[in-house]
């Protein structure tokens, strides 16, 4: 099928590259040879000084250079399902490729809009531009997004979680209020080695699965610099609605084994963890986002082989011939795949091909379910109008079907959020696929009896009035852009 031998297997990707290069077979060299007393007598400590990454720029101009090209576009055409930011293209909106969210997500920010990522430069701004309901929790939905925010969460301790958003983003120097993550965020300003600068959040996190911050090898930090925000979270809140903290659902779990199974006891371990109410149900719900560290890390085939997110996401590339971590981080699949050149032997084209052969089977499944999902949540709606109408509920049914309802419901959008459409876990992508599908047909089952006993006519095919949700979303009024939904891949010819 194509691996090699995976070895230290950067040597092979970098005879690719460069046959100049004198390679010692460690795909981390160039890293170690990095001029850290450059670094310490550099004027890079004051405060903000160390933030801005122009000032890094002066010692690393390819390190900069390269960071810098994330508010560029991304190539058209290599990937087929993130377009968040293409040349040429109009950006996505998940609500428009999956209309069934723009159901399941109806009242609140993410039924209004929920753009597909696009480069680092823009996580601040897209978070200023995006619909305001999105914002809502306060100062928390800065914590992966400014390099400030470790220094506002220590400085304004449980008022920064809740401080509306832009009070908190006032706080910061105006030329870098809307600087996305910063070489401060994944390095030491003294010898540039990689560090987690988010100990509120991830570091409390690591002990949780028995791991220390300050005592990780360098390859579990080429995936942990990640999963400082490339993790879900839930943003506990008090009696008022206030947001009181960021806190990853890792209790009870271990690395390696962060399963969609633990992430749901835990949020739904207190009813704190409810942030937003179904519009279409009434139901209070947690939220799940973006989970790519928890998703790729459970026994997925390349975290097995001690792949990293840099080695795929960064991989070495040359300039001056000199060999260095590519800083545009991007999708794979839009660069020349070198990453993958390591340990595959395929072409980028057919390998690329594989990938997007994963990512199909896995959507087929997803659309399903997700339409089931959604006819669950309509089930529960004719449910709740009958029960106010005066008809008899039965409530053990009722129960029932909520809680099978709300197992798939929190296995959708896991699968949903994560961002690499299946990739990062093929297997697993499909095991929680089908428990999500299974607990979907159960809530589907009970909602039907319990409607059938309250005398309720219920169609074969309930009708989802998708475009009341799909139009007018939000204080923008978006309206539903029919080509760019996602359409159920071809499998069978
Ligand atoms: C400080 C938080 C933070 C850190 C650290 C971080 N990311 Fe991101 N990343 C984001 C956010 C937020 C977005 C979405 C930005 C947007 O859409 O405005 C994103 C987007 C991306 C994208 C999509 C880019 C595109 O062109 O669409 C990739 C790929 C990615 N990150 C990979 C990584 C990898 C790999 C690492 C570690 C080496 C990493 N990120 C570290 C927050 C972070
Ligand atoms: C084996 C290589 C590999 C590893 C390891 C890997 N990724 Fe990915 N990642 C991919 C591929 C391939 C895609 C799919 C890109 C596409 O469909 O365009 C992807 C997609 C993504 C995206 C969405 C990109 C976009 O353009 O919107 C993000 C974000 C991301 N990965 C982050 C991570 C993080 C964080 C880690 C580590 C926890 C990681 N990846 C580990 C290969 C990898
Ligand atoms: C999202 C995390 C992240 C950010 C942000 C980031 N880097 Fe890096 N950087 C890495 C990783 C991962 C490596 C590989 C280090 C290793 O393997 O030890 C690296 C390596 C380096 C190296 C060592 C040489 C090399 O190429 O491997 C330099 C120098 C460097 N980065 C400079 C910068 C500068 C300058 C910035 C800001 C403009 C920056 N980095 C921002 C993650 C990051
Ligand atoms: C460190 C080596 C290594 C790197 C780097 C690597 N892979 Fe893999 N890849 C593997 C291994 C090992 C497997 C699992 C093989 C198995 O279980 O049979 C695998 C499996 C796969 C599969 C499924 C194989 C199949 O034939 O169905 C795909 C697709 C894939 N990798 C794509 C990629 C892409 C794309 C990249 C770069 C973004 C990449 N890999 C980077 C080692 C690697």
């Amino acid at each position: 099928m194509g691996v090699k031998i995976a070895t230290r297997y950067t040597v092979a990707v970098l005879a690719t590259l460069a046959a100049t290069a004198i390679w010692a077979g460690c795909s981390h060299r160039a890293a170690e040879v990095q001029p850290a007393q450059q670094v310490t007598e550099a004027p890079l400590d004051p405060a903000d000084a160390a933030i801005d990454p122009a000032r890094w720029g002066k010692l690393y101009p390819v390190h900069y250079q390269q960071w810098k090209l994330t508010s560029e576009p991304t190539p058209a055409g290599l990937s087929k399902y993130k377009r968040g930011y293409d040349v040429g293209e109009e950006r996505r909106d998940k609500l428009d490729e999956y209309p069934f969210l723009a159901l399941l997500y109806n009242g609140w920010g993410f039924g209004a809009e929920y753009n597909e990522p696009r480069g680092h430069y823009y996580m601040v701004q897209d978070q200023l531009e995006v619909d305001p309901g999105r914002i809502k929790a306060g100062g928390a939905c800065l914590t992966c997004k400014t390099p400030y925010a470790p220094k506002l969460a220590r400085e304004m301790g449980l008022a920064y979680f809740s401080t509306p958003y832009k009070e908190v983003l006032a706080r910061l120097p105006k030329a870098n209020q809307t600087l996305g993550v910063a070489c401060i965020d994944c390095h030491d300003n003294r010898g540039m080695a990689l560090r987690i600068s988010r100990g509120f959040t991830l570091g409390k996190a690591l002990r949780e699965i028995g791991l220390d911050q300050d005592k990780l090898t360098r390859d579990q930090k080429r995936t942990f610099v990640c999963a400082q925000c490339h993790v879900t979270y839930m943003i506990p809140k008090d009696k008022e609605m206030h947001s009181t903290d960021v806190v990853f659902p890792w209790a009870g779990s271990s690395e390696g084994h962060i399963t969609i199974e633990n992430i749901i006891k835990q949020i739904k371990s207190s009813p704190s963890h409810g942030e937003w109410v179904q519009a279409v149900t009434g139901f209070k719900l947690a939220f799940i986002r973006h989970p790519e560290y928890e998703f790729y890390s459970n026994q997925s085939p390349h975290y097995l082989a001690g792949v990293t997110c840099a080695d795929c996401h960064m991989p070495m590339m040359i300039s001056n011939n000199e060999e260095l971590t590519d800083h545009r981080i991007m999708s794979p699949l839009k660069g020349s795949m070198s990453a993958c050149a390591a340990c595959h032997s395929e072409t980028p084209a057919q390998l690329r091909q594989k990938v997007i052969g994963i990512q199909d089977r896995f959507i087929d499944r997803y659309l399903k379910t997700g339409y089931t999902v959604a006819t669950d949540a309509k089930l529960f709606e004719m449910a709740n109008k009958a029960a106010a109408a005066g008809k008899q509920i039965d409530r053990e049914l009722y129960e029932m079907a909520r809680e099978h309802y709300e197992q798939a419901f929190y296995r959708l959008i896991f699968l949903g959020a994560e961002n690499s459409t299946g990739f990062h876990n093929p297997a697993e992508a499909m095991r929680v696929i089908e428990d999500a599908s299974s607990h979907a047909a159960g809530a589907d089952m009970h909602l039907r009896q319990l409607l059938a006993k309250a005398g309720e006519r219920v169609p074969d095919k309930v009708d989802l009035e998708l475009a009341k949700y799909t139009n007018n979303r939000g204080t923008k009024k978006l309206q539903f852009k029919k080509e760019h939904e996602i359409l159920p891949p071809t499998l069978v010819k």
